[in-house]
């Protein structure tokens, strides 16, 4: 939900290094955006529409500074408009302001601003941080005083930029949004995301909620919530920025889903062990296994903790999954000794970490399946286990999913109470090795292309599926709906009866997952007979054990494998079933409408 940047010490090149870090920040919000450059006054640059809207602006404009800060917006408080484009700046445009999140008191500071005679130009919340600091300033505070003052007068979530003419600095903070610093020589970076700034540096600092940060020419502080300064850690980042590159590809989206290889790989590199038949998650080595497990998750996330639960079951683990959203108000009981796991590749995703501190404010032990180090999910839970995925920049998530049903595994296995059966173990741990070689498989696959061109036009697509399949039938819908904005819906198969076999008709192709040949398998069967039989065109997602192809219109095909990663590779097909009608119906695939890719506001 908007993404922010800021440089010093990028001399001349400082507008492209804010409009490039722009650009990998896109995923966040694509409502509009602009830069703010601080030399003795301030040149402030905003548009409405994608960031290339605001680089034709640029082209037309000399702007001078090398101290700069910039914003991509996803609209919370006013519409996409030049005018709620950040950065915003105080009557005067002596003080320029990025923000990220939501400020709740907004409207009360705003009254009294107006009363004091301040004429706002924006819809927005975030307006009212330069006014205010344009109001200390003229009593006489210091740019940094000013800053600090305005902030103190903050409520709600936030990570704020601002640059003073005048004053060669940087002034940033942080509260429940993600803002890190990245650190080079001779130039300092801040941003919502590490790949804004990977193209210079590695090294970064994670702010804490509370701290302040200041960039300058000659270095960079931090300072804690009461003004004194901190000694942060700087860490360094194994992502490279290649990785956050299209490679080529027309689509992340695309370059994502045919990196899920490597990264199951990635995510299974040095976890299992083939030869002893062990699962070891260094991570969690001091992880007991706890009496029932919550996950807390959203979206694409959330399917993944549906899968998880099912795996639970199967060890007699007591599991539940909620979605994040819903957590705090349905007030679930927490035993003793639960824990509660968080599903967040983003670590970002403010309705899952909030219903993370709500567990752990009720006492439970937490843990956070992210793919991001750093994360503010990652350092506020007990537990890490990271998915190790890459960057993931298209707004769809896809090789995140893969590897969160791969983490899943790795994390129930390393819960099970009595230890696990050693032959149940060996095939779980052959399946996951030859994981990597059959989404291969199904990559070099071109039916989901075909299927696309004979199912255009249809009036709205159905997903259906059972037992491990059903978060794999959900997930193919709401990836279907994200980015081909055509209605779709996914279901158990089991309740087609119970209601939505209502909507089946000849113009609504149902995809049925269906895989080996067992009690499951022969009942998802008859329920492709029962929408066969209302004339719908059926697309089976099988391993072909189970006869499907006499009731099927078309199938996707996948490799024969373990029950528990049949369902990665049913996913990838419906992601390339997605991916290709998208691309015919021309969407913006990387940005669908309305959608960002990390989701900081409740
Ligand atoms: C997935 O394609 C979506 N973009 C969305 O549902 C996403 O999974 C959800 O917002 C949760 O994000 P997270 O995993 O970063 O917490």
């Amino acid at each position: 939900m908007c993404g922010i940047i800021g440089c010093v010490g990028r001399g001349e090149e400082t507008v492209e290094t804010l409009l490039s870090g722009l650009s990998t920040l896109e995923y966040r919000g694509y409502d509009s955006a602009g830069i703010a450059l601080a030399n003795g006054s301030l040149d402030v640059v905003k548009k409405q529409g994608e960031l290339d809207a605001l680089e034709q602006v640029v082209a037309t404009t000399t702007l001078s500074g090398s101290v700069g800060i910039g914003h991509t917006r996803w609209s919370t408080h006013g519409p996409p408009s030049d005018r709620n484009a950040h950065p915003h700046t105080d009557t005067e445009g002596n003080v320029a302001v990025v923000h990220n999140g939501i400020i709740e008191n907004y409207q009360e500071l705003r009254d009294e601003l107006e009363r004091e005679g301040v004429v706002f130009t924006s819809d927005t919340d975030s307006e009212v941080v330069p006014h205010l600091m344009a109001r200390s300033l003229h009593e006489g505070a210091s740019p940094r005083e000013a800053f600090r003052d305005a902030i103190s007068q903050l409520e709600g979530s936030y990570a704020i930029a601002a640059v003073v003419a005048g004053a060669d600095t940087i002034f940033a903070v942080r509260q429940d949004s993600p803002l890190v610093l990245g650190i080079d020589d001779d130039a300092y970076y801040l941003a919502s995301d590490v790949p804004a700034f990977l193209e210079y540096t590695r090294d970064v600092v994670y702010l804490e909620d509370g701290q302040f940060a200041e960039l300058r020419a000659d270095g960079w502080t931090v300072f804690d919530h009461e003004g004194d300064e901190t000694t942060p850690t700087v860490d360094t980042v194994e992502w490279s920025a290649e990785q956050t590159g299209k490679s080529g590809y027309d689509h992340f989206m695309l370059k994502e889903i045919n990196e899920q290889p490597t990264a199951l790989r990635q995510c299974l590199s040095g976890r299992v062990d083939e030869v002893s038949g062990g699962v070891t998650v260094d991570e969690l080595d001091d992880l007991d296994t706890p009496s029932a497990v919550q996950f807390v998750a959203c979206g694409t996330s959330y399917h993944a903790a549906l899968y998880a639960t099912t795996l639970l079951h199967e060890v007699g683990i007591p599991a539940n999954a909620y979605l994040a959203s819903e957590y705090a108000t349905t007030h679930p009981p927490l035993p003793n000794d639960t824990l509660v796991v968080g599903i967040t590749q983003s670590g970002e995703t403010a309705d899952t970490l909030s219903a993370l501190r709500n567990a752990e404010s009720r006492g439970a032990e937490t843990l956070a399946l992210t793919n991001v180090v750093g994360s503010s999910a990652a350092r506020e839970c007990d537990h890490a286990l990271y998915l190790r995925a890459g960057p993931e920049i298209g707004v769809a998530a896809t090789k995140t999913f893969s590897s969160q049903l791969v983490g899943v595994n790795l994390l129930v296995e390393r819960l099970r109470p009595s230890g696990s059966p050693t032959g149940e173990l060996r095939s779980l741990i052959a399946g996951l090795r030859d994981l990597p070689g059959h989404v291969q498989q199904v990559l070099d696959d071109s039916t989901a292309l075909e299927i696309v061109d004979e199912l255009f036009g249809a009036e709205a697509f159905f997903f259906i599926g059972r037992g491990l399949h059903y978060p794999v039938a959900l997930e193919g819908a709401l990836k279907f709906k994200e980015i081909t904005y055509e209605h779709a819906e996914g279901f158990a198969a089991g309740e087609l009866k119970h209601g939505p076999l209502a909507l089946v008709t000849e113009n609504t192709p149902v995809f049925a997952i269906v895989t080996g040949d067992d009690e499951e398998a022969r009942k998802t069967l008859g329920n492709i007979k029962e929408v066969e039989a209302r004339g719908a065109p059926v697309v089976a997602v099988t391993d072909g054990k189970a006869e499907v192809e006499r009731y099927a219109d078309y199938v996707l095909e996948i490799p024969e494998t373990h029950e528990r990663t049949s369902p990665v590779l049913a996913n990838v097909q419906l992601q390339l079933v997605a991916y290709h009608m998208a691309a015919r119906l021309g969407r913006s695939i990387d940005k669908p409408r309305n959608l960002a890719k990390s989701v900081t506001v409740e």
